[in-house]
C-alpha cells in the first residue's frame, strides 16, 4: 500500500518534471513567464536583504529595542535554595540593517526590471558600481542601471547575453534610417542620420567595423541618397561597392579632391538655403531639395599619417575638409561615417576637433583601454568596462553612445560582403551621378 502511494508520487513528480521540461523546450517564452519568472521573483525577495547587504547597499541605523532579559532572583530561602528567574523588560541600542525598497519586480522578455528606492545619501552610481556583484548573486548574464529619478533607480536584469545571436527585420526604408543590428535591451539599434548625423565607429582589427560599414550599405543602398567610400587601404574594401558609390577615393590624393567636392557642396547647398531663407535643406521647397550624402571613410588614421614632409600639405588639406564636412554637414544633409582603430589626437592637428564633431560613437572591441576613452568619451564609467569587456570571440559587439550621453551595447547583424556587394549591384541604377550631383556635369533630363 504504502509501495504504491510511493510510487504514485514519484510518477506524478517524474510527469511533472517531464511536462515542464517539454513546456521550456518548446515553448520557453510562456515558460519564462509562466514559471521562471514567478520562481525568480520569489527568490529575489527572498534573498534581497542578504545580496544588498553583501553590495554594501544596505544602511546601518541603530535603533532602540525592548528586550526581554531573563534576571536571576535569589529566592528568599536564601543560598543553595532553586534560583528564581524573572524576565525584564529592557530598552537597548542595536544595529539593524536596512536594504533599500523593492518595488515590484517586472517580467521581460529576457529578465526582469525592479525599481529602487534610494537610501539617504546613495546615488545611482553605488548601484552601477554594485551591480555586477548582484548579477553574480543572482546567477544572471548582467544587472544595469536602466532608469534614474529622483530618489530611485531601475535595475535590470537580464537572464542571458541577448547579443549572442542577433537577427534583424527587413529594413522599413525610412530615408536616412539604417537598424544595423540589436540593442540589448532586444530592440532594434536604429542608426538616424538625420538625428545623429556623424557617426564613429571604431575598435580593434576583426572586432566588426567593416562588418557594420556593410549593413550601413546595405540599409542606405535602396534609399534615394548618395554614397561616397573613402577608402585608404587602397579600395580594396569599398571597390567591390563600386556599383552604388556616386564616388571613390582610395588614396589620399583622391581624397584630397573628394573631399574638396563635398565641401564645395556644402557650401552650394549652404547658399542655397540662404536665397531661401531656409535653415537647413529639410526646409527647402521639395523640389529643390539636394539628394542627402552618406561619405564613409576606412582607416581613417592613413588620411593623417605622413612619412614625410612633402606630404605635409595633402594631410593638412585632408584633414580641414573632413572637419569642415563634419562641422557644416548636418544641416545641408552630408553626413560621416569615420571607420578607423583609434582616433586620438596623436594622429594629428585637427583629430579632436573631428571626434568632438561625431557625436554617434560606436566602440567595438579594443585593444587598449585609452581607445575606448577616446571613443567614448566622458560617458559613465560603466559603458568603458562594458566596452573593454568584449571578448575577441563575438566580433560585432559593440558599445553605441548616441549624442543624449546614454549608451547601450549592442551587435550588428553579420552582413558578409556578398550580401553588402548584391544589395550594391541590386540598387545601381540608384546611384547619383556624382558630376551632376555637385553640379560639375549639367544633369540629363529625362526626353518629355
Ligand atoms: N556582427 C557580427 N556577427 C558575426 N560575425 C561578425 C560580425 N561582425 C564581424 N564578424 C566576423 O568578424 C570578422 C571580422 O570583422 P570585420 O568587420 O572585418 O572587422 P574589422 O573591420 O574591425 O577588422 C568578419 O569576417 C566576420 O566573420
Ligand atoms: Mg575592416
Amino acid at each position: 500500500m504504502v509501495v504504491n502511494a510511493v510510487c504514485l508520487v514519484l510518477g506524478v513528480l517524474a510527469a511533472a518534471a517531464a511536462g515542464l521540461w517539454a513546456w521550456r523546450r518548446w515553448h520557453p517564452v510562456s515558460f519564462w513567464y509562466g514559471v521562471g519568472f514567478p520562481v525568480r521573483a520569489v527568490l529575489v525577495y527572498l534573498t534581497w536583504h542578504h545580496v544588498a547587504s553583501g553590495c554594501k547597499l544596505t544602511l546601518k541605523r541603530r535603533r532602540l529595542r525592548v528586550t526581554l532579559d531573563a534576571v536571576p532572583v535569589l529566592g528568599a530561602a536564601g543560598r543553595g535554595a532553586a534560583t528564581v528567574v524573572e524576565h525584564k523588560r529592557r530598552v537597548r541600542r542595536v544595529d539593524v540593517e536596512r536594504a533599500p525598497r523593492l518595488g515590484v519586480l517586472r517580467p521581460t522578455g529576457l529578465g526582469w526590471r525592479m525599481r529602487l528606492r534610494l537610501h539617504d545619501g546613495q546615488v545611482p552610481a553605488d548601484y552601477e558600481k554594485a551591480a555586477e556583484g548582484i548579477a553574480h548573486a543572482w546567477r544572471v548574464h548582467s544587472v544595469r542601471v536602466v532608469d534614474v529619478r529622483p530618489g530611485f533607480v531601475t535595475l535590470w536584469a537580464t537572464m542571458r547575453d541577448p547579443l549572442t545571436e542577433v537577427s534583424v527585420e527587413p529594413e522599413t526604408g525610412e530615408l536616412l534610417r539604417v537598424r544595423p543590428g540589436k540593442l540589448e535591451n532586444g530592440t532594434d539599434w536604429v542608426m538616424d542620420f538625420r538625428v545623429v548625423p556623424h557617426w564613429l565607429n571604431a575598435g580593434a582589427t576583426q572586432s566588426g567595423k567593416s562588418n557594420l560599414a556593410n549593413a550601413i550599405i546595405k540599409g542606405l543602398a535602396p534609399q534615394p541618397v548618395a554614397l561616397v567610400g573613402f577608402d585608404l587601404k587602397g579600395g580594396v574594401e569599398f571597390t567591390p561597392y563600386a556599383p552604388r558609390l556616386s564616388a571613390l577615393a582610395t588614396s589620399r590624393k583622391e581624397s584630397v579632391d573628394l573631399l574638396a567636392d563635398l565641401v564645395g557642396e556644402v557650401e552650394s547647398r549652404m547658399a542655397l538655403c540662404r536665397a531661401h531663407g531656409a535653415r537647413n535643406v529639410w526646409t527647402l521647397p521639395e523640389e529643390l531639395c539636394p539628394v542627402p550624402v552618406v561619405a564613409l571613410v576606412d582607416e581613417v588614421a592613413e588620411l593623417f599619417l605622413m612619412a614625410d614632409k612633402s606630404e605635409k600639405d595633402e594631410v593638412s588639406k585632408s584633414a580641414t575638409a573632413l572637419l569642415r564636412v563634419a562641422q557644416l554637414g548636418r544641416a545641408f544633409a552630408v553626413y560621416l561615417v569615420v571607420c578607423g582603430q583609434r582616433i586620438g589626437s596623436d594622429l594629428g592637428p585637427g583629430v579632436t576637433a573631428l571626434r568632438a564633431q561625431l557625436s554617434g560613437r560606436v566602440c567595438h572591441r579594443v585593444n587598449d583601454p585609452e581607445t575606448a576613452n577616446m571613443t567614448l568619451g566622458d560617458l559613465d564609467p560603466a559603458a568603458l568596462d562594458a566596452a573593454r569587456a568584449i571578448p575577441a570571440e563575438t566580433p560585432g559587439v559593440c558599445v553605441v553612445a548616441g549624442q543624449d550621453g546614454s549608451w547601450h551595447r549592442a551587435r550588428s547583424v553579420f552582413v558578409p560582403e556578398a550580401v553588402a556587394e548584391q544589395a550594391a549591384r541590386d540598387h545601381a541604377h540608384l546611384t547619383p551621378d556624382w558630376g551632376v550631383l555637385i553640379g560639375s556635369v549639367p544633369a540629363v533630363r529625362p526626353a518629355a
